[in-house]
């Protein structure tokens, strides 16, 4: 069982497209997953077409409540998420072992599942702190972007401190471009910046821009339902098998 957390402080660059078309693309290749919605906007929750959900991820952060799982199909299960959830940071903060909830809460149920994906909030708070206390693998999604790189000392400076203070196993397991535009040239800048922070984690699999990625979490699909033959489904496809051979 392997626990895998996505992660970037920035909204809109894909960690939640990147979460469930993951998760899909590792249920294609016959594991069990279960997806964690740890953000109170619950974009994933909703992207798999689940509505109005009243026992999410915030009654167990808060009391301690056994996880609630919803059965997505008999190789996917999520924990759910509702806007509830924007307080709890606050709500635990006072708390002596607020870092490790998440990681306490997904040990009582990770010998169901080959993987658990968390999907983290655009923060580097208390919440996606859970996240890396909790996982082996960090995934970053970056968008193909001009500013791409600003905030990324950021990112790897919070990893680095939870790799310190909580979890020595730890690892960027990669770094991949989303939103990527074919006919728009990244410049060596970025890419360069981006190669001096990630060296080798950067994978080889890069995003395009796909609007049938954009539909799939309109229409509560992920990629492969939606349109197996997409752009989108083939990069998500490519960057799974990348995942799996690292
Ligand atoms: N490769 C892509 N091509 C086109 N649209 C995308 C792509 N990746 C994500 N999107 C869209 O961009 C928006 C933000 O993506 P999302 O995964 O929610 O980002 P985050 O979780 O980092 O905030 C969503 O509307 C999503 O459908
Ligand atoms: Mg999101």
């Amino acid at each position: 069982m392997k626990i895998i957390s996505l992660v970037n402080h920035k909204g809109g660059v894909g960690k939640t497209t990147s979460a469930v078309n993951i998760a899909a693309g590792l249920c294609e290749n016959g594991f069990k997953v279960l997806l964690v919605d740890a953000d109170a906007q619950a974009n994933l929750t909703k992207g798999l077409g689940i509505l109005e959900q009243k026992e999410g991820l915030y009654k167990s952060f808060v009391k301690g409540s056994k996880l609630p799982i919803i059965r997505i199909n008999n190789k996917m299960d999520i924990v759910p998420n509702s806007i509830e959830f924007a307080g709890v940071e606050l709500e635990i903060s006072s708390r002596l072992a607020r870092e490790t909830i998440l990681k306490k809460l997904l040990e009582g149920i990770s010998k169901e599942y080959d993987y658990i994906i968390i999907d983290c909030p655009p923060s580097l708070g208390l919440v996606t702190i859970n996240a890396l206390v909790a996982a082996e693998d960090v995934l970053i999604p970056v968008e193909a972007e001009y500013y791409a790189y600003v905030g990324i000392n950021s990112i790897v400076g919070i990893i680095n401190e939870v790799r310190q203070q909580f979890n020595k196993q730890l690892r960027i397991k990669g770094v991949f471009y989303t939103k990527y535009n074919e006919k728009r040239v990244l410049t060596k800048e970025i890419k360069s910046m981006l190669m001096k922070y990630f060296g080798e984690t950067m994978m080889q699999t890069k995003i395009r821009m796909n609007v049938a990625l954009a539909e799939a979490q309109l229409s509560g699909k992920d990629i492969f339902e939606y349109n197996a033959e997409s752009n989108g489904a083939k990069d998500y496809r490519a960057l799974v098998n990348e995942i799996l051979k690292k």
